[in-house]
């Protein structure tokens, strides 16, 4: 039996790396295979640094590694490992709803085997897509297969996959390009951080397959440099991948290549949106330009781009395998923060409504405390307020409520928060991450975070809340790409859900 211990960032930072080293080192190797692996994320990071064992998953509340080696150099040497209950954990059941309720597909491996080993990844399925992709040597099969699949991007905007797809392998030309967006960038999320961490060589599969699919020789992976474990995986998994010819030239045997180049973005937020990405791996700077032309059609380099979200190429080999109509609707992989009793990273089926996730999941507010709201989809969302709590998550019902889910950044907020404050820190956010390419951008979130301030402070008047709400307008219109468009997102929603609390700000009941 293995033990299994989570040295993603979020256990790592509690000392889970630690852990694994003292326990692997009065752990003898089960043959070829070691006793203790350090694996991806468990799921429930608020109770880390978490250890599984067999079936079983421990929260290790005192994980001090010396007294923790020793309890295990016990209860081996009574061969009674299948027994052993780390000294000051508690029992996660498999019955918490915490892990009941997921369905981890894209999560599959993760939590299950070592990150860092290609073999651990090819003996539970890694790259035998791929592999089964090229044998057929059928392109526009697979391009048919995403497409019937339902597949949607995950990195925010929804766009049907098997669209782009499409609309890139239709493009004239020997030279194409393929990117993985992997700049996660909101506020709250860790969704792709944790499939990077967790099983980097399903997300390579995925773009291996994607760029057999619309004809791309070369891609690029670009990763935010806040993911310096990431970044360290992803680099050992691709030159493993390259060694055994996963990637590179000849791919399994094939006659086709795929040469992937990783990139680590400088820390800009508007660095997620695909020209501004785009326009940051040529060597420029990081700033938007108008679409069209989409990349799709100029990209990287003026050549035709297929670019898509760590989370969308991770399903690829799920559905392929699941075969398209098993696999819809799909699942969608949230980061669970904020005001909630347990927070983490979970996979659930698309469409589970939202009071699921938020109160039997994360065990709903902290103790004593109601949940006021949740906010979805960063900078680009806004609040889904508590009444609301059984709307199912997925892209439409989600945006029929004035946000959207996003890439999967959920912050829940308890009855303390006050509405306006939060909609004044979004703003500030966008404020500071514009790149003041644009004026309506550049300007219209300076100003309408010095409105929303100077209702803070209560000294606006009714006036200028009809003045907040036209800027508002102004900017999502006139802004040049999605960061400006999108900014007014978290005031517009709470005009919507908590107008009552703007109103209270200038003397109106
Ligand atoms: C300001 C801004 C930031 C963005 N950040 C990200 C990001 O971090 N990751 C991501 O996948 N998409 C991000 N996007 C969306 C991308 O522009 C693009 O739509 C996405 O990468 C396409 O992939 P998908 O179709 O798989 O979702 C961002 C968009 C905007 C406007």
């Amino acid at each position: 039996m293995a033990l299994r211990i989570c040295t993603a960032s979020s256990c790592r930072s509690r000392g889970g790396e630690a852990l694994r080293q003292a326990l692997a080192a009065v752990a003898p190797a089960q043959g070829e295979a070691p006793m203790v692996t350090g694996v991806g994320c468990l799921g429930p990071c608020s109770d880390g640094p978490l250890l599984a064992l067999g079936p079983h998953l421990f929260s290790l509340q005192t994980p001090e590694p010396e007294p923790l080696a020793r309890s295990l150099q016990q209860a081996l040497a009574r061969n009674a490992l299948e027994q052993w209950q780390p000294p000051g954990s508690a029992l996660i059941p498999a019955a918490d709803p915490f892990l009941r309720l997921q369905r981890r597909l894209v999560l599959e491996r993760c939590g299950q085997i070592d990150p860092e080993s290609l073999e651990a990844a090819l003996a539970s399925d890694g790259y035998r897509q791929l592999r089964a992709v090229l044998q057929q040597n059928d392109p526009a099969a697979v391009v048919e297969a995403v497409r019937c699949s339902g597949l949607r991007g995950r990195g925010g905007a929804g766009y049907p996959t098997g669209l782009k797809w499409a609309t890139v392998a239709a493009m004239p030309g020997a030279e194409k390009r393929l990117v993985c967006n992997a700049d996660e960038g909101d506020p709250g999320a860790f969704m792709d951080r944790t499939v990077m961490e967790g099983d980097p060589h399903r997300l390579l599969e995925g773009m291996a397959i994607a760029a057999f699919a619309v004809g791309a020789q070369r891609g690029y992976l670009y990763v935010r440099a806040e993911y310096p474990l990431a970044i360290a995986r992803l680099r050992g998994a691709i030159a493993a991948a390259e060694e055994q010819h996963w990637l590179g030239s000849g791919i399994d045997g094939s006659r086709f290549g795929f040469h992937l180049e990783l990139r680590v973005g400088a820390g800009a937020y508007v660095c997620g949106e695909e020209t501004a990405l785009i326009h940051s791996i040529e060597g420029g700077r990081g700033t938007p330009c108008a679409r069209p032309p989409y990349p799709a059609e100029r990209g990287v380099f003026g050549l035709p781009t297929l670019i898509n979200n760590v989370e969308t190429f991770a399903n690829v080999p799920v559905l392929l395998q699941m075969g398209p109509d098993a696999y819809r609707p799909g699942t969608k992989v949230f980061s669970l923060t904020g005001q909630v009793q347990r927070s983490g990273v979970l996979e659930v089926p698309m469409g589970t409504p939202l009071r699921t996730i938020v109160e039997e999941m994360g065990g709903g507010a902290p103790a004593g405390r109601a949940i006021k709201a949740v906010q979805t989809g960063g900078p680009s969302g806004g609040c889904v307020p508590a009444a609301e709590l059984d709307t199912p998550v997925d892209y439409d019902s989600l945006q029929a409520l004035g946000t959207i889910m996003g890439s999967g950044g959920m912050v829940v907020l308890d009855d303390t928060t006050d509405m306006v404050d939060l909609a004044a820190y979004f703003m500030a956010f966008c404020r500071e991450e514009s790149c003041g390419k644009c004026v309506p951008c550049r300007s219209g979130t300076v100003q309408l975070e010095q409105l929303l301030r100077k209702l803070l402070a209560r000294q606006g008047c009714p006036a200028d809340l009809e003045q907040l709400e036209r800027l508002c307008h102004t900017v999502q219109q006139a802004s040049l790409c999605g960061l400006g468009q999108n900014a007014p997102k978290p005031v517009l929603s709470t005009l919507r859900h908590f107008r009552h609390e703007l109103m209270a700000l200038v003397g109106e009941p």
